[in-house]
């Protein structure tokens, strides 16, 4: 699809399942290519960035089968045979570089582009590539742009990663679950998804200790093998529905969600003054956007504020009635949305990595681009609030993360 054309100001009513996690699924899929025998993953959603990471790995020959009905998909990746993930396709999205530790652990060697992905930023790569030196790897950069990783034999080691990166925690692990005898990384991330990643490799046979916390310790094995692998909810999906039925919603019920990996937006949008019940595994949401409280808000990592949430809560923060100030701790430069917003009718100041919403203006219909996969979300959440008829542009990005979001 092109463009995405909406009419504001129609009241959301009705029930929406979330999806799984698209940041679980990339990693788990490639995690797949550590095991010598086949996996099977259940209920993948439908996202272009899912599309991607399979064509990655079917590039490196591994053989997928796919049950469209269900959303299963079953990776067999004893047919392993190339090492290079192909320019076209990493360039297209940042998170290929997840099939490095994989690659690593059970061919010796990686190669791959510099990558691609949203436009929020610079995203470098460095912990990841010193972590791979660390268990024994020699990296090298040819002048095309290619990181060449190799390495005999992996050799365990204690990691502190100076920042706690979610994709360095991940790629440490998808390599280190082989490596002879054991690492410690320090620092690491503690996001759900790096916990369903080792659940994943639990299952395999690896053995880890610590996901959830700053420091886990991995005993590496010699031999993984296949599971079947059922992915967590996607807590930013999840988080991006509160955020639209909190904006538009008459009485909203998102189901399959895990509230615990909720709190930190939940507990924002109560502070606005969004009513919400909490029912099992279902969060209800009355939406309205009489007398909302203006907030502050910093982007942490889990548990505190995802940054991938604070584009589509600050198009929300426009009918808030005072200031509002968002600080961005982990992409500085994550403001697409600003400027789009405010060719709606919003009042947000920007600053060097933080903004702040001035509230409440009424918002208007415009043409509007998505210059990433958040920013369109925040696009979406505005449109539904405006007068009139948004036509958002470049919807590929929306594309990328949310499976259902204007089905
Ligand atoms: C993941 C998520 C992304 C989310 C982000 C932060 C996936 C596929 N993507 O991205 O949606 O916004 O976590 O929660 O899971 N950094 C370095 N050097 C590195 C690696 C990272 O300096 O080698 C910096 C980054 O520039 C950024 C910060 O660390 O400032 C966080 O990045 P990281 O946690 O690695 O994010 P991703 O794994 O890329």
């Amino acid at each position: 699809m092109e463009k995405l054309i909406i009419q504001g100001g129609n009241r959301l009513e009705g029930r929406v399942r979330v999806s799984s996690a698209k940041n679980a699924v990339l990693p788990i899929i490639a995690g797949t290519l550590l095991a010598s025998t086949p996996s099977k993953l259940l209920e993948i959603p439908n996202l272009e960035d899912v599309g991607t990471i399979c064509q990655v790995i079917e590039s490196l020959g591994v053989k997928i089968t796919r049950n469209n009905a269900d959303g299963e998909i079953v990776f067999d990746a004893s047919t392993l045979t190339a090492t290079e993930a192909p320019y076209e396709l990493v360039r297209k999205m940042r998170a290929s570089f997840l099939v490095m530790g994989p690659l690593l652990a059970r061919k010796g060697e990686a190669k791959i582009s510099m990558p691609g992905g949203c436009a929020i930023g610079a995203r470098p790569i460095d912990l990841h590539l010193k972590a791979f030196e660390a268990l024994g790897a020699k990296v090298s950069y040819s002048d095309n742009g290619t990181y060449t990783i190799e390495a005999d034999r992996l050799v365990g080691n204690k990691i502190y990663l100076d920042f706690a990166s979610v994709g360095a925690t991940i790629n440490i692990l998808l390599a280190a679950v082989k490596a002879e005898g054991k690492t410690t990384i320090e620092n690491s991330a503690k996001e759900p998804e790096i916990i369903d990643v080792v659940n994943l490799l639990t299952k395999m046979g690896a053995k880890i200790r610590g996901a959830g916390t700053d420091t886990i310790t991995i005993e590496g094995v010699e031999t993984l093998c296949g599971c079947d692998h059922e992915i967590i909810p996607d807590r930013i999906e999840a988080g991006t529905f509160l955020v639209m039925a909190a904006a538009a919603g008459e009485k909203v019920i998102i189901q399959n969600v895990i509230p615990q990996h909720l709190e930190a937006v939940t507990s924002k949008l109560k502070e606005i003054g969004v009513k919400m019940d909490i029912v099992g595994d279902s969060i209800i949401v009355h939406g309205g956007l009489d007398n909302l409280k203006p907030i502050d808000i910093r982007t942490q990592v889990y548990p505190g504020f995802a940054t991938d949430l604070q584009q589509p809560l600050t198009a929300l923060l426009t009918q808030c009635q005072g200031a509002s100030q968002v600080v961005e701790t982990i992409y500085p430069e994550r403001f697409g949305h600003s400027y789009q917003l405010n060719s709606m009718g919003a009042k947000i100041d920007q600053e060097e990595a933080m903004c702040y919403i001035n509230g409440p203006t009424p918002l208007h219909g415009a043409r509007v681009y998505a210059t990433d996969l958040r920013c369109g979300a925040a696009l979406i959440v505005a449109a539904l609030m405006a007068d009139g008829v948004t036509e958002i542009g470049n919807v590929y990005h929306i594309d990328r993360g949310y499976e259902n979001i204007y089905h």
